[in-house]
């Protein structure tokens, strides 16, 4: 099955990412958000990276119209009734995500199939508000969207093999680069990633180094892009505190436990870069290490 025109369901971060990158793929592309405000502002966050792309000579004028004329957003859900694929990145709440589908499943065809891009909850229990089994998946995209290269294109134990091709070929025709994992928590990336950057939080609190040689560390001595530290401010904290509950839930290994630390910074509202405090502090231009932290 070819997927022509793309839906997306939620205009924040990752959707409107999402969104960006399917109309850039030439498909037609319409993103739904609960109010009009949160719309015009996933939007305009698209038009912005646009219009820096033309800027910067990546893109031509002809290029950036072409993607705005695939790109449409509405505030109804039953506009989404003809889309091949519909994409959901709304909030990480399991019962909300269940609503949606269960609604969508009923405005749909029954060839369309059904995405999430969940980060951590079950796409199988997602799969169950639906009549559609076999055509539902998961589809993990990464912050940020459009330019990070992956996609996990992720299985239950009831998707038919064609929606996972076709889900592949749609990733792979959006210039990204898909791999296939199967229905467990966190799936192949955060299940690694997750212990990787919580015991970067535990080296913190049992003092092995500075929050600044932590992530030295990782980028100088690994090469990674980001320092770990870095990184949990980046994704945020409260949505990593979260993805670790859940998986500490499925999998029941300390590994996976948020660090007493993460859970502070949580509770006082240091959620990172969005909050403007995290392992640094955003308000100074470059960000300062948060040493107060750790008590020196
Ligand atoms: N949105 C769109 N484009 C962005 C961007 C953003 N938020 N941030 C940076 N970019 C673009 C820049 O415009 C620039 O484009 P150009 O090459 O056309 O000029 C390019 O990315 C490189 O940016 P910079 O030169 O400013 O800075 P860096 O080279 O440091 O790159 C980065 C920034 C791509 C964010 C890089 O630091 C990086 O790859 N960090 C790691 C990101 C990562 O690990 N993401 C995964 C998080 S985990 C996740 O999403 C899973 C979830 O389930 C938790």
């Amino acid at each position: 099955m070819e997927i022509r025109k793309v839906g997306v369901l939620g205009c924040g971060l990752m959707g409107s990412g999402i969104a960006q990158v399917a109309a850039q793929s030439g498909h037609a592309t319409l993103v739904r958000e609960v109010n009009q405000g949160l719309l015009d502002k996933g939007l305009a966050s698209i038009d912005k990276f646009l219009a820096k792309s033309v800027e910067k000579g990546k893109a031509t004028p002809e290029q950036q119209a072409a993607v705005k004329a695939n790109l449409k957003g509405t505030l109804k859900l039953e506009d989404l009734a003809d889309c091949d694929l519909v994409i959901e990145a709304i909030v990480e709440d399991l019962a909300v995500k269940r609503e949606t589908f269960g609604a969508l499943d009923k405005i749909c065809g029954p060839e369309a199939i059904f995405a999430s891009n969940t980060s951590s909850l079950s796409i199988t229990e997602m799969m169950r508000s639906t009549n559609r089994p076999g055509r539902f998946i998961g589809l993990h995209f990464f912050n940020p969207v459009p330019v990070m290269k992956l996609v996990e294109v992720v299985r239950t134990v009831a998707t038919e093999p064609a929606a996972v091709d076709a889900a592949v070929a749609y990733v792979t025709r959006a210039g990204k680069t898909p791999i296939v994992a199967n229905d467990a928590s966190g799936f192949i990336v955060n299940r690694l990633l997750v212990p990787f950057i919580l015991d970067a939080i535990r080296a913190l609190e049992e003092g092995v180094g500075s929050i600044q040689d932590i992530d030295a560390g990782m980028r100088l001595g690994c090469n990674h892009p980001m320092g770990p530290l870095t990184l949990l401010d980046f994704v945020g904290l409260d949505t990593t505190y979260y993805i670790a509950n859940i998986m500490f839930d499925e999998f029941r290994e300390k590994r996976f436990a948020p660090p007493p630390l993460l859970k502070r910074m949580v509770q006082a509202g240091w959620y990172g870069k969005k909050s403007g405090k995290g392992f640094y502090d955003y308000s100074k231009e470059p960000p300062v290490p948060n040493n107060a932290l750790v008590g020196r």
